[in-house]
């Protein structure tokens, strides 16, 4: 499975070494930056990390900033993302079994690393369940706008 992944200065750290766990677990992982602490704007990493899940460049997305807000803001404007802010194992089963998130976004101010390997392995880990939630989803795309 590939994964893209991207964060913006605040969740750099975290990127960093959600890197190296999740490459060592055995995903192919694409680095969609930010490649230092230094500030930079959100949108700069998470527009191309939505495209290259769009067009199935990679499988699956994981995006970090502060509150992780600017990050979903910004992917879900993409009519193909669902990306799902998840801050704790529950809401990361629910944010896959019920949305079907293809971005999982974490506020990597508001939790710890362990917090967020635990969160990440909970999203890779859950299956989608389909029934009604697929008929949602299916309302969502906004057309014509
Ligand atoms: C950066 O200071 C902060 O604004 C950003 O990481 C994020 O929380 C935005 O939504």
């Amino acid at each position: 499975m590939k994964i893209g992944i991207c964060s913006d200065h605040a969740g750099f750290e975290y990127k960093d070494r959600l890197i190296r766990h999740l490459t060592a677990e055995g995903y192919d992982i694409e680095d969609f930056g930010t490649h230092s602490t230094e500030s930079m704007d959100y949108p700069d990493v998470a527009h191309p990390l939505a495209e290259a899940v769009e067009n199935g460049d990679v499988d699956a997305g994981i995006a970090m900033c502060g509150t992780g807000n600017g990050m979903a803001i910004t992917l879900n404007k993409h009519q193909g993302i669902r990306a799902g802010l998840a801050w704790n194992t529950g809401i990361a089963d629910l944010v896959k079994r019920h949305n079907n998130a293809n971005i999982l976004v974490m506020p990597a101010r508001f939790i710890s690393y362990e917090e967020a390997e635990a969160i990440t392995a909970t999203w890779l880990n859950t299956e989608f369940e389909g029934g009604r939630h697929s008929r949602r989803i299916g309302k969502i795309p906004v057309c014509g706008k």
